[in-house]
């Protein structure tokens, strides 16, 4: 790959004739143009999109609204993407057929009776951002981010990850006619996600550290070489997520829950929400803010510790290990951006147990819905608050459940068959987690057999 050079592609090029511009989350510095690491020139903090123009624009509510139900009728890809459908509030581009759209969004909002009566919530929700075309709440942000990478001329993308960004960014460089590289701490991340960044043709190195190592790297690169790069640093990632809370609360009626909980790992998501909310308070769309809550694993606590320990006011990184591997992150990107969005939305900080993330996500399972481990995170998180009398009963709640099930099969597998947690500290009391597991089980293929397995299993069910 060349060295970097005056012709290496402008990140923004296209932002200069645009509908935004980047603003510093720290200093406030105003600019169209960003550097190839997405940092403040100034200050070297990360950057947002801002839209001046939308008040010239006379952007008005029920205009909006109405545009988004009818662009539902319509056959074109962008109306069909559940993220272009929000274009409005989105950066601009000079034409439809410039996205990059593998028609991501239109992700459903499930009731939760099992796991309502398990809380004590009655009015609980989950958007399942895991039905996503590549699995994961990712994709909203990657159509957005990738679509502006081919725009400003870039060749290659390149991303660290704990294995969905990479997924998803894959995925759509596909589309688009781009390279990928993808950057993944070896050994930690599931085989379902490395598979996927294979498929979709990614040169993908399994690096000798940890996510953040991973990041770390990245940062540099991109200032070296001619590669977009498409982490959540990446703002227009962010702008791509934010669309989750619109299409949510296209759902509700624009009638905003009590409660939005998110899990946090690089805490990119919560700032993308925690943006869109009050953007979307302020254009008349919604009448109150939801309360955004975010809930890390214990392991990987990095948010609660900065808020807990330091009042919010620098970071304080871990050495994160869980089992949620799409989690396992120290020193989160957006922490200051995600403080701030606990702060606006009067949101909380939770985290929890490898064995509550283990039994929320059998429960979340029960429901015929399932989930990876790092979004069961929610519901672990959501008992906590309702305890602690932060999320009231009569209150409504919606978990947003970030990846598919079907993303980590082997820690699905280890809990059913009772391995999760053998041989570790945890092991004594993973046995209460017993009830939940539905162990497959082999037997000579006989009808005798197979009769008698169902009527033990009639048996047991009467038993609980
Ligand atoms: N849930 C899942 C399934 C994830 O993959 C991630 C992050 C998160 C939650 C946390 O979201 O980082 O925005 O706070 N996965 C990233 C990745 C880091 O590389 O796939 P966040």
């Amino acid at each position: 790959m060349p060295p970097p050079s005056t012709s290496a592609p402008d990140v923004s090029r296209k932002a200069r004739q645009a509908n935004f511009r980047f603003r510093c989350i720290a200093c406030g510095d105003l600019s169209d143009c960003a550097s190839q690491d997405f940092r403040c020139a100034r200050c070297g903090d990360l950057l947002e999109i801002i839209y001046p123009y939308w008040k010239e624009a006379g952007l008005e509510a029920q205009n909006l609204k109405s545009t988004w139900r009818q662009r539902r009728l319509s056959q074109s890809a962008v109306d069909l993407s559940g993220v272009w459908r929000f274009r409005d509030l989105l950066p601009a581009i000079a034409s439809d057929d410039q996205a990059i759209t593998l028609r991501e969004g239109n992700t459903p909002l499930y009731e939760l009776p099992h796991c309502a009566r398990i809380t004590g919530v009655p009015r609980l929700f989950a958007k399942h951002q895991g039905l996503n075309p590549t699995g994961s709440f990712k994709d909203a942000g990657m159509t957005v981010a990738a679509t502006f990478a081919r725009l400003a001329g870039f060749r290659w993308v390149a991303c660290a990850s704990t294995g969905n960004t990479s997924a998803s960014m894959a995925a759509y460089a596909a589309r688009g006619n781009m390279r990928s590289l993808v950057l993944v701490p070896e050994g930690k991340i599931s085989w379902s996600k490395l598979s996927q960044a294979l498929d979709y043709g990614a040169v993908t190195c399994q690096l000798r550290t940890d996510f953040d190592g991973c990041l770390k790297l990245l940062q540099e690169l991109v200032l070296r070489a001619p590669v977009y790069q498409l982490n959540s640093i990446n703002p227009f990632r962010l702008e791509g997520q934010k669309t989750l809370a619109l299409e949510l609360l296209e759902q509700l009626d624009w009638q905003p829950p009590d409660h939005i909980i998110v899990p946090g790992g690089n805490l990119g998501n919560s700032s993308a929400i925690g943006k869109a909310l009050p953007e979307m308070h302020a254009l008349g769309l919604i009448s109150s803010l939801p309360k955004l809550s975010v809930i890390q694993a214990e392991g990987a606590n990095a948010l609660v510790r900065t808020l807990r320990e330091a009042g919010g006011k620098h970071l304080v990184g871990v050495h994160a290990e869980t089992r949620a591997t799409a989690i396992r992150i120290g020193n989160p990107a957006s922490w200051k951006k995600a403080a701030h969005v606990l702060q606006a939305t009067g949101g909380a900080c939770e985290q929890v147990t490898e064995i509550e993330i283990a039994q929320a996500k059998a429960e979340i399972g029960a429901e015929g819905i399932g989930c990876e481990p790092a979004s069961a995170v929610t519901l672990a998180g959501l008992k906590k608050l309702v305890q602690q009398g932060f999320v009231k009963r009569e209150e409504s709640v919606v978990l947003v459940l970030t990846g598919n099930l079907l993303k980590d099969p082997d820690f699905t597998m280890e809990f059913h068959r009772g391995d999760l947690f053998k041989g570790g500290g945890d092991e004594g009391a993973s046995a209460a987690l017993k009830p939940l597991r539905h162990p497959p089980i082999v037997l000579d293929a006989t009808l005798d057999a197979v009769i008698r397995t169902l009527e033990q299993a009639e048996k047991e069910q009467a038993e609980e």
